[in-house]
């Protein structure tokens, strides 16, 4: 294997009140990590679970390793490149900006300091097939790179704007917020943090056209304040740009012309302005594709589509739930095997794989439903056909099926009428 297939990223979260080096911290995590012959990727692994070392149990609250090449369950620790990235989480919650406008306080963006506690594992809970989430990240790292070495624009054009589209609910919002967590941790050499600032675009854009334009440069002005600290990224997210396209067509319905077309101008020349600086990336969202206005479409570079989950996407997120349930003791703890495992066993069914086939068949006949849909499920099993005693895992599987036999009929029944 090559170097560069060969990398193991290992990302260290640091307890808030330990005040040890990075480089200890490090160490100690990899000579535990050493003297295991198969790492588990892509899972968390919580300190005073897996780690035996004292120091590792007070310091680090848990380690997640994961590969570039996602097909993998496990990787062999000897020979790998190992890449180490410790971060702390900020416990902060969103701070709201308003801005006053007559006499009115308009909340025009939520801010977050990064990594947030509350994007906190976001990113290892989104389940996608190929290599998106991969992708995405790399090119948020080559945008950051090639603006740091200065890479000249009208040579090479690259532009910050990544556009993530698709139906609702199929977890295009959480990415951008995992996203952004996930560069600021693993750009944690060159950001010593990072902010998130998520326009709301509904504010901005609805009612006070007349005062937008307005809005627009105050909004922007603060950002560029933000922009100057070059140790953070700032990741800037404006969800649903669809409003902007709106926003202009209401100006061909004769009303307030001027002012609405002035302020989705307004709002692309300040991120027209604003991208030039070296530590900013512009995140849009929309689920309304041939909706979102040209202009804005022409802006990204990267339009990732999201969709439907597929069979396996949809095993990873049953599984994921039912593992939260056993750890929080609301289920029996069962033998439940992850995709990876149940490929290597042939999906065939023994005792022990039993429960995991069973998960295999209710995830092929979920197909179809959004990933919004998919986490509430487990949810609704409960509540409607458990008792509250603890349940044994094929009990709660039944109760799974017979809730997407419902969702089936609510969603068939929403289209016909
Ligand atoms: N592929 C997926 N894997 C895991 N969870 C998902 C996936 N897609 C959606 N979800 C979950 O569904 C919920 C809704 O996601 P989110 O709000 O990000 O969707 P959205 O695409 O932004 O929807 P909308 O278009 O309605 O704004 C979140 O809790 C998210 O974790
Ligand atoms: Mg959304």
């Amino acid at each position: 294997m090559d170097e560069e297939t060969n990398v193991l990223h290992v990302e260290i979260c640091r307890r808030a009140n330990s005040c040890l080096t990075d480089s200890v911290i490090e160490e100690a995590v990899d000579a535990e990590l050493q003297s295991w012959s198969e790492i588990p990727l892509d899972v968390i692994l919580y300190s005073k679970k897996f780690f035996v070392n004292t120091e590792v149990q007070c310091h680090v609250e848990s380690v997640i390793c994961s590969s570039d090449y996602v097909e993998k369950g496990t990787m062999k620790i000897s020979g790998a490149t190992i890449k180490y990235y410790v971060y702390s989480l900020t416990q902060e919650n969103a701070a709201i900006e308003t801005i006053k406008c007559d006499s009115d306080e308009l909340p025009v963006a939520a801010h977050w300091l990064l990594p947030a506690e509350e994007f906190h594992f976001m990113w290892e809970n989104l389940y996608y097939d190929c290599d998106i989430k991969n992708n995405l990240l790399r090119y948020v790292e080559t945008t950051m790179l090639f603006s740091d070495h200065g890479v000249n624009s009208n040579i090479i054009s690259w532009n910050k704007v990544v556009l993530l589209h698709g139906p609702p609910g199929t977890g295009k919002t959480s990415m951008c917020k995992a996203l952004a967590q996930k560069a600021v941790i693993r750009m944690g050499k060159r950001f010593t943090y990072g902010r998130f600032i998520e326009i709301n675009s509904h504010s901005l854009f609805s009612k006070w056209f007349s005062e937008s334009g307005k809005l627009v440069m105050k909004l922007f002005d603060e950002i560029k304040n933000l922009v100057q600290d070059e140790n953070a990224l700032i990741c800037i997210l404006i969800d649903e740009v669809e409003s902007l396209a709106h926003a202009r067509k209401s100006c061909s319905n004769g009303t307030e012309p001027s002012d609405s077309i002035r302020v989705v101008n307004a709002l692309l020349t300040q991120l027209d302005q604003i991208k030039r600086y070296p530590n900013v990336l512009i995140l849009t969202t929309s689920n309304m594709t041939e909706a979102i206005d040209l202009a804005f479409v022409d802006r990204a570079d990267i339009k990732q589509y999201l969709g439907y989950p597929s069979e396996v996407a949809i095993y990873n997120i049953y599984y994921s739930c039912l593992k939260e349930l056993m750890r929080t003791e609301i289920l029996e703890t069962e033998v439940i095997y992850d995709i990876s495992q149940l490929k290597t066993l042939g999906y065939t069914e023994y005792a022990n794989t039993k429960n995991s086939v069973r998960l295999l068949e209710l995830s092929r006949e979920s197909e179809g439903l959004t990933g919004r849909t998919l986490r509430k499920i487990p949810f609704l099993a409960h509540a409607l056909y458990t008792s509250t005693n603890k349940v044994t895992l094929s009990k709660f599987l039944k109760a799974i099926h017979s809730i997407i036999l419902k969702q089936q009929e609510q969603e068939n029944a929403l289209q016909q009428s």
